[in-house]
């Protein structure tokens, strides 16, 4: 009976989010999944049915791909018509909620806590970097723009996908709530910064070599 709640809610994400190109196709659904149930695995608190299916469903009123009144009806006749308790609909609803709609807000639950981890582990490291550069291109936002200093902007809209790393990703490593979230983040925050090095470096060697020139 659980299991096939979960492969049906699988079935049912995997229908919504067809063919999106903004960094919430089903892969991305997969990854936070999977780091939520790792997560659990190690704190080993919560409710891990709560947790999946607010892993699984969590993009699904995020106001970037739904209208969130809509999004938010869809889960609740889904997770209703599957025979999902009213009381795990609900706090399933207010996870997706606190998460999706971009509040910076930490979830009320340690099952909220641990999804909203996961979804952010999965914007950094070097899927993160991958995720940031897909969603650039897909918006036709430039690389970098070498003419505007980084500080954390107060807007959502970032000046470039390098940008993008000073207003938000760089900042992912202090909001984790859970001990593996943090251990994890702090792995993945120093590829970034790495990777950041390495391409600032090579912007100064081309920008210098030009001089000479
Ligand atoms: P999620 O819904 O998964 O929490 P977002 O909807 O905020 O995350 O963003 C989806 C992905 O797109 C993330 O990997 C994020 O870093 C990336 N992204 C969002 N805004 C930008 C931007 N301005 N430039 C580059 N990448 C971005
Ligand atoms: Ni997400």
């Amino acid at each position: 009976m659980r299991q096939q709640l979960i492969e049906r809610t699988v079935q049912f994400v995997k229908e919504q989010l067809d063919g999106d190109s903004s960094g919430h196709d089903w892969f991305h659904i997969e990854r936070v999944w999977a780091t939520a149930k790792s997560i659990y695995d190690k704190e080993n608190t919560g409710d891990l049915l709560v947790i999946e299916l607010a892993a699984l469903l969590h993009d699904l009123a995020d106001s970037k791909l739904f209208d969130e009144a809509e999004g938010r009806q869809n889960i609740y006749y889904f997770l209703e018509g599957e025979g999902v308790s009213e009381s795990i609909i609900q706090h399933v609803l207010q996870i997706v909620e606190t998460i999706s709609f971009s509040k910076g807000e930490k979830p009320a639950t340690i099952e909220g806590q641990i999804v909203q981890d996961a979804d952010r582990l999965d914007a950094m490291g070097a899927v993160g970097i991958a995720r940031a550069f897909a969603y650039g291109g897909a918006k036709g936002q430039v690389l970098y723009d070498p003419t505007k200093p980084f500080y954390k902007r107060t807007d959502q809209k970032s000046v470039s996908t390098i940008h993008h790393f000073f207003d938000k990703l760089l900042l992912l490593r202090e909001s984790m709530n859970t001990e593996k979230g943090q251990t994890m983040a702090k792995e993945r925050h120093k590829f970034m910064i790495y990777f950041l090095d390495q391409f600032l470096n090579e912007l100064d060697e081309a920008r210098n070599y030009s001089k000479q020139e």
